[in-house]
């Protein structure tokens, strides 16, 4: 069965296209990023007009680079929140659209979800396990049971961590995305040069809360201005703050539930000390930890098939009026 992904859910415009859960075709990724540069991060306006501009040209330099008619794609999945609205309405459309000319069945996917499942693209898990989300727009905990089955065990009150990195590079004026580099200026960085705080790493929830860390930073950086050098290390301290109440919490969340298994999706899941500290505690722990490739852990369309897939092989497609959602929901119109 061929499944043709969509995700327009912020400003990446990617396809993708998987046989079944076994192979990916292939992912394309259509990123902005050259135009957020100039505003230091995403002007949703901005991005949801360059979708429009952009998915239909894509689409078709798409089918061409795999030589594949679209008459032969079987199911067509969708992101359909959470996420930018105006950008998601542009994908969505688009893929009613495909699914209306091509008389095939759509599948509206809650983009969360397909991160937390872009690690079957790639590995076999096994049920039941924990989820971290880590992203620019979403840090959420996730216990997810089976295929299509997972609850929301907790989220960030405030700031994604990936948006903390991303705002203080924008402070900074060192580029976009925010998380990239810093992580690249913090590589040799020490780590407990400012002791910042781990926000809510006591606290017995899995929630999060990160703008009270970039606050801490600020008020750092404006008392002590770094130079070049102090700078690495003011930020790779930043960064090991980040990554052990993600850890830690993630962690602790598997315990609580029994679970032996974590997987980490999204785009901060590609930073090398997240997974460094992630592999250390879990191995304390006795518990496995999971990554995708980094190219599948920031906003990728295949992530959006395979869980498409899952959904379909369930008996559960979404009518072509399913509705576009830009926050956290369960995508309520699977029939
Ligand atoms: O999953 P994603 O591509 O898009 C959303 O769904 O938000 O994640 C993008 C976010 C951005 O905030 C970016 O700064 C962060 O992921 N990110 C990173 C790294 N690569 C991307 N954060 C930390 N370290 C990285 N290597
Ligand atoms: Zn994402």
């Amino acid at each position: 069965m061929y499944v043709l992904g969509i995700d327009t859910s912020c400003d990446d415009t990617s396809f993708s296209l998987i046989e079944d859960d076994k192979r990916v075709i292939k992912n394309t990724v259509f990123n902005q990023n050259e135009l957020h540069r100039i505003f230091g991060g995403v002007v949703p306006e901005i991005a949801s007009r360059k979708h429009i501009e952009l998915i239909e040209p894509l689409f078709t330099q798409f089918m061409t680079s795999i030589q594949f008619r679209p008459e032969n794609i079987d199911l067509i999945a969708v992101t359909a929140g959470p996420g930018l609205i105006g950008s998601i309405l542009v994908g969505l459309s688009f893929a009613k659209g495909l699914s209306l000319s091509l008389r095939k069945p759509i599948v509206g996917v809650n983009h969360v979800e397909a991160h937390a499942m872009s690690i079957f693209l790639e590995k076999n898990v096994d049920f039941p396990f924990v989820a971290l989300v880590v992203s620019g727009g979403h840090t959420i905990i996730l216990l997810v049971k089976d295929y299509c089955r997972y609850e929301v065990m907790g989220s960030t009150r405030d700031d994604a961590a990936g948006e903390a990195f991303d705002k203080i590079a924008k402070f900074l004026n060192i580029g976009y995305p925010g998380g990239v580099v810093i992580e690249k200026i913090a590589k040799e960085g020490i780590k407990d040069y400012v002791n910042f705080p781990r926000p809510m790493i006591e606290e017995d929830n899995f929630d999060f809360s990160f703008s009270g860390l970039k606050t801490a930073f600020l008020t750092y950086i404006r008392k002590n201005p770094p130079d070049e050098e102090s700078l690495k290390h003011v930020l790779a301290s930043f960064q090991e703050a980040i990554c052990e109440v993600l850890a830690e919490k993630t962690i602790k969340a598997a315990k609580k539930f029994s679970v032996r298994r974590i997987v980490v999706g999204g785009g901060v899941a590609s930073n090398t000390r997240l997974r460094e500290i992630f592999i250390e505690k879990g191995e304390e722990e006795k518990i496995e930890v999971f990554f995708p490739s980094p190219h599948y852990c920031t906003d990728n369309a295949a992530m959006v098939a395979i869980t498409g897939y899952y959904y379909y092989k369930r008996g559960l497609t979404s009518p072509i009026t399913i509705r576009g959602f830009s926050r956290m929901a369960i995508p309520s119109t699977y029939v």
